[in-house]
């Protein structure tokens, strides 16, 4: 993800009832590198963002902060693809574990998710608001699972 793609990435998230609405100012700092380390991908078609996925690393772990695919460009394998860059990425740099949180409704990313090898290791109890329902947090551990 470079600093040309934060438009895009925004108007991806802003067409997504379940993708993170993430200020400007956030994605400016995910792209200019600032603390912590981040792995940041953009998924293109045809020139154009279609998708996008941002993990944090902490402490020798790695953690899903954001990842969606565009309405018109959903179901032909481009959150996978994300998923499996991020995780090949992830295992050059020597990181263990990833982790994430996601609605307990999410049934399609829940389906993506338990597909690449991800269990799960517990629930936040009404994490998240409008409307207000459980995290489920996931982990994949070790990362060459698939
Ligand atoms: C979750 C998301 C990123 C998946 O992206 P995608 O490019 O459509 O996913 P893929 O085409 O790579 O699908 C991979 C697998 O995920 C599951 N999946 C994806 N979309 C699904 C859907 N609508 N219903 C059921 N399963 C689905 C399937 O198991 C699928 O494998 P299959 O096509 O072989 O059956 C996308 O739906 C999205 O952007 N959702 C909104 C944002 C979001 O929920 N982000 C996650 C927050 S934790």
């Amino acid at each position: 993800m470079e600093a040309s793609d934060v438009d895009p990435v925004i108007e991806i998230s802003a067409g997504l009832a379940e993708a993170p609405r993430w200020p400007r100012a956030a994605w400016e700092r995910v792209v200019s590198g600032e603390a912590p380390l981040r792995i940041a991908l953009v998924a293109e078609r045809d020139g154009a963002v279609v998708g996008f996925a941002v993990a944090a690393l902490v402490a020798g772990q790695a953690e899903i902060e954001s990842i969606a695919v565009n309405a018109s460009a959903q179901r032909a394998g481009i959150g996978r693809g994300l998923m499996r860059d991020l995780t090949c990425q992830l295992q050059r740099l020597g990181i263990q574990a990833l982790m994430l949180e996601v609605r307990a409704s999410n049934e399609a990313a829940l389906r993506l998710y338990r597909g690449m090898g991800f269990t799960e290791t517990g629930r936040r109890a009404d994490y998240y608001a409008q409307p207000v329902e459980d995290a489920v947090q996931m982990q994949l551990s070790p990362l060459a699972q698939e």
